[in-house]
């Protein structure tokens, strides 16, 4: 109990020590405290819209999920995972692309701050579901990626989809772009562990562990093909069952 107290009491001081060197970089700087807040709030405001969009996604995607699962008595839809890009990502994204750090930039240039990642349990569910937003009179497709036919070097693959979704403010509509990643779990899991890796290295992977992932790359796919040859057998035994209810 002691010990914990005692921790409490450390925080804040740690806190203040923070806002003092912010306080004098702000000074030392002759920063406009009005004018930073002005932008942060612009910031704030900016970016909002992107929540909005992925509530809009997320209602999309659990409505064709429940009314495939209704009609082909199979759910395309494993898990849905969303996550909006903070601003200091925005901010170095725009900084790399070499373009002014504002949040007019980030809603022209920017395409991933709103993303969404779709795990599926089969290959042909994502094509499903590609087929199924791109059928959707709201939704436009900007721009497609298929590292599935195509995988990358490294044995990465998932569809990934650049959408502009509208979102209907007060006074206005705005068309906001979404990132729409689509995968298998077999996909998902290679690509979170490779991901790990990536960071773990800081981006320098040994040789050997490129092999090893690609080898791994290989037993997902591997994977999805089997996975895939059992389903095709027990939707015929299904469909045979259905005409001979005896059997
Ligand atoms: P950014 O990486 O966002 O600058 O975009 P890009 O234009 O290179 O887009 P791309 O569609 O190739 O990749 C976008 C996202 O897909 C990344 O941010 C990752 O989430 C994922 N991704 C792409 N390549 C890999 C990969 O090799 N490994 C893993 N784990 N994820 C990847
Ligand atoms: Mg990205």
């Amino acid at each position: 109990m002691q010990r914990k107290y005692a921790e409490t009491q450390r925080r804040p001081i740690k806190i203040m020590e923070s806002l003092n060197q912010i306080k004098s970089y702000i000074e030392d700087n002759n920063f406009d405290f009005n004018e930073l807040s002005n932008e942060l709030i612009g910031w704030k405001n900016g970016l909002i819209i992107y929540r909005f969009a992925l509530e809009e996604m997320n209602t999309k995607l659990k409505i064709l999920n429940e009314e495939f699962q209704f009609i082909h008595n199979h759910n395309p839809i494993e898990h849905i995972k969303s996550r909006i890009k903070d601003p200091k990502g925005v901010m170095l994204k725009l900084q790399r692309k070499g373009l002014e750090i504002n949040i007019d930039n980030a809603k022209k240039h920017i395409h991933d701050i709103a993303g969404v990642r779709i795990t599926c349990s089969f290959v042909s569910d994502i094509y499903d579901i590609y087929h199924m937003l791109k059928g959707q009179s709201d939704i436009k497709i900007m721009k497609v990626k298929d590292y599935i036919k195509n995988p990358k070097k490294n044995g990465y693959k998932s569809l990934h989809l650049i959408i502009k979704i509208p979102v209907f403010l007060s006074n206005r509509v705005e068309e906001v772009s979404v990132e729409v990643q689509i995968r298998t779990i077999a996909m998902d899991f290679w690509a979170s562990l490779e991901h790990k890796i990536y960071y773990k290295f800081d981006k320098g992977v040994p040789e050997h562990l490129l092999a090893e992932l690609k080898e791994a790359a290989d037993a997902a796919h591997e994977l999805d093909l089997k996975m895939k040859r059992i389903k095709d057998r027990v939707d015929i035994y299904q469909n045979v069952g259905k005409d001979k209810p005896l059997i």
